[in-house]
């Protein structure tokens, strides 16, 4: 069913409008936008919808046929929900976070949410449905935003009302994907422009269906570890305010004052920013072999160096790539679980894939879902 059908059946009458956002692959860039890093995404023909209509009283109501009840609340107390009611958060936290940046709400409004992007599958269906609701609710009322600070709303959203310190990547990618394009992401300057990928290009996820119990809290602390990392350089560079300020040799040359795991998280994000830029420089050329090489490299990375990959994730990575047609695999997203990307030729299938998801269902009990996924156009009103 789409949004406004939603909408029709569990409010009784229609919308006004509807708002979409797709999900993103994690391309190229783990863990460095919030270092301040470059980072390259994909937007998804996969996504969320948002319907939207104004009511009467300064109420709001969303609703998901995911989630069952809808949640009710007052649009000037807003406050974050918990148990079975926390699912809203992302919808509520983007009407929070409008408010906190200068937005008057001149009534409450209604929402129903519809979408086909699998969640807990490291897609990123949370900044879709954030960003799907902030173009339907920029719309909805005529809030005069541009699509970054736009995207920046949403993050704070997330990061202040959902509670978890994510970077800009996923907002960022959602917000300005296109087809037949790839996000290029400067999270120091916060800047979004796109780079050409060659046609023949095809991308496949693999979802592990694994979720480590501690995600946030491990994502958070890997953060931390970041974060405290940066206070040992800063001692001899002041002025710099992001760990991607500082060079691979930087970290060789700091390693006496830094813990091994210290150490291992700041080359990896150092590195990893090299590899995004030799990323940038194989798309130019259209040297997809070359670009595979990064993404295999980056994953290596992820599993040893950032420590944020999981049994299922390497075990998809280390078969994927022995296949006809893969040129590089990956993890994309926060990792500790959640799905692996592929990319490859344009004739690689899913029975292609057999090999590996066999392996892979013989090993961990369970088949992960496979789907092959296009780049699509970001966040807009349908
Ligand atoms: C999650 C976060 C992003 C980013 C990635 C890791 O997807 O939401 O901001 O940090 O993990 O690169």
């Amino acid at each position: 069913m789409t949004a406004r059908d939603i909408f029709q059946t569990q409010f009784g009458h229609a919308p006004a409008l509807c708002g979409y956002a797709p999900g993103r692959l994690e391309f190229i860039g783990n863990h460095v936008d919030y270092n301040g890093g470059l980072v390259i995404g994909a937007a998804i023909d996969r996504g969320v919808q948002t319907a939207v209509a104004r009511r009467n009283d300064r109420r709001i109501r969303v609703f998901s046929p995911a989630y069952g009840t809808p949640v009710e609340v007052e649009l000037d107390t807003l406050k974050s929900q918990t148990d079975a009611s926390a699912w809203a958060n992302y919808p509520l936290g983007v009407a929070w976070s409008l408010q906190k940046n200068g937005c008057v709400f001149p009534s409450g409004f209604d929402l129903a949410i519809s979408g086909d992007l699998p969640a807990g599958a490291g897609l990123s269906s949370s900044a879709a449905l954030e960003l799907s609701t902030a173009i339907a609710l920029r719309e909805l009322f005529g809030f005069k935003i541009e699509s970054a600070p736009l995207a920046r709303i949403c993050r704070q959203a997330e990061n202040d009302f959902v509670g978890m310190p994510c970077g800009i990547l996923d907002q960022g990618v959602s917000m300005f994907g296109a087809e037949g394009r790839l996000v290029l992401l400067d999270c120091r300057a916060e800047t979004f422009t796109t780079v050409p990928v060659p046609a023949s290009a095809r991308f496949w996820i693999f979802n592990s269906g694994a979720k480590h119990a501690l995600l946030d809290s491990l994502y958070a602390a890997r953060r931390r570890e970041c974060e405290s990392t940066l206070a040992i350089l800063q001692k001899s560079r002041p002025a710099a305010k992001l760990l991607a300020e500082f060079s691979s040799l930087d970290i060789e040359n700091h390693r006496a004052q830094l813990t091994a795991d210290q150490y291992n998280r700041a080359l990896h994000v150092t590195r990893e920013i090299e590899r995004v830029r030799q990323t940038v420089a194989a798309l130019e050329k259209g040297d997809l072999p070359a670009v595979g090489k990064l993404l295999v490299a980056s994953h290596q990375s992820s599993r040893e160096l950032f420590a944020n990959s999981c049994p299922e994730l390497d075990f998809l990575v280390d078969h994927l790539i022995k296949l006809p047609g893969v040129y590089g695999a990956r993890l994309t997203g926060g990792g500790f679980g959640g799905a692996v990307m592929a990319l490859t030729t344009p004739d690689f299938t899913a029975e292609a894939a057999e090999p590996a998801t066999a392996a892979y269902t013989a090993k961990f009990g369970h088949a992960p879902v496979v789907f092959a996924a296009r780049t699509g156009p970001g966040a807009r009103v349908l």
